[in-house]
């Protein structure tokens, strides 16, 4: 498959199940894959495994200077930049409103916000000078309903919305396409994290009333995460942007 022919992507969040899995597709479509994270020899292994076509750095991306630093290292190494996947994210503590710290809440934003906002801030000039390219966040279907116990969480994923579609709006007319991935649960280990803290020692438990909800009547995978936010990226999507795309097994249709 030549999908992803010649495009340079990063990729955020890169050793995570559903940034692995990007990074995977990109690499099976021929294309050439930045990937970043914040352990070292997690991104060492991912490379590694990826080939000559990937190469990656640690990136942390609540910091602006280490979103500069990994579009310079693409562009270093691959010489243009013409995607990217701000995918980077974390569950935060799972705990009532009135208990949520201003730890708490600065934490999810830093990283699922203000992540995405700088990262995008960083390549964007980058893609107005490959003459146009693909932004794609990862939200959540908590970026469009609600969920007890994860205010900030919810929060974050549902102001990753009004940014996409923000940078939609302002960066059309310079070929660059914003758009948001919305996975429901997916089958890997922040489900697993947000299980636990639900129901301490009975995680599944909640996995089962999380998937009675679901009409498919299973989590999706990162896999099939990945399948979207790679179409997103690649010019099989020329005309979309500006959108939320679900992968949820149905879930926010009923
Ligand atoms: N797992 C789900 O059910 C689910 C559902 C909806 C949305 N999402 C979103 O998908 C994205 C990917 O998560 P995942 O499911 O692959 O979980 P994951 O925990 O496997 O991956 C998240 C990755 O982000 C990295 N990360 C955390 N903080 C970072 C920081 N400051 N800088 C750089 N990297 C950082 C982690 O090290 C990890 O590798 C997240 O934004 C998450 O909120 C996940």
């Amino acid at each position: 498959m030549g999908h992803m022919k010649d495009k340079v992507i990063i990729v955020t969040g890169a050793t995570g199940g559903i940034g692995a899995a990007l990074a995977q597709w990109v690499i099976d479509g021929g294309g050439q894959v930045v990937v970043s994270d914040l352990d070292h020899s997690k991104v060492e292994a991912l490379v590694s495994r990826l080939g000559d076509n990937a190469c990656g750095c640690i990136t942390d991306v609540s910091q602006a200077s280490d979103n500069q630093q990994l579009v310079q290292l693409a562009q270093d190494k691959f010489g243009r930049v013409d995607g990217a996947f701000l995918n980077a994210g974390i569950e935060g503590r799972v705990a009532p409103f009135e208990e949520q710290s201003e730890e708490d809440w600065q934490q999810v934003l830093a990283v699922n916000f203000h992540g995405p906002r700088l990262g995008a801030q960083a390549v964007i000039p980058a893609l107005i000078q490959a003459g146009g390219g693909s932004i794609v966040m990862t939200s959540s279907v908590a970026g469009v309903r609600g969920a007890a116990g994860l205010a900030p969480y919810v929060s974050s994923k549902h102001a990753l919305i009004g940014l996409m579609r923000s940078l939609a709006t302002e960066y059309g007319p310079q070929g660059i396409r914003v758009n948001t991935l919305n996975p429901g649960p997916v089958d890997n280990r922040m489900m697993r994290s947000i299980e636990e803290q639900l129901n301490p020692g009975k995680g599944d438990t909640v996995k089962q009333a999380f998937t009675t909800r679901i009409p498919m009547g299973r989590y999706v995978t990162n896999e099939e995460c990945a399948a979207l936010a790679g179409f997103l990226l690649s010019d099989e999507a020329s005309g979309i942007s500006g959108n939320t795309y679900m992968v949820d097994g149905g879930y926010c249709a009923g």
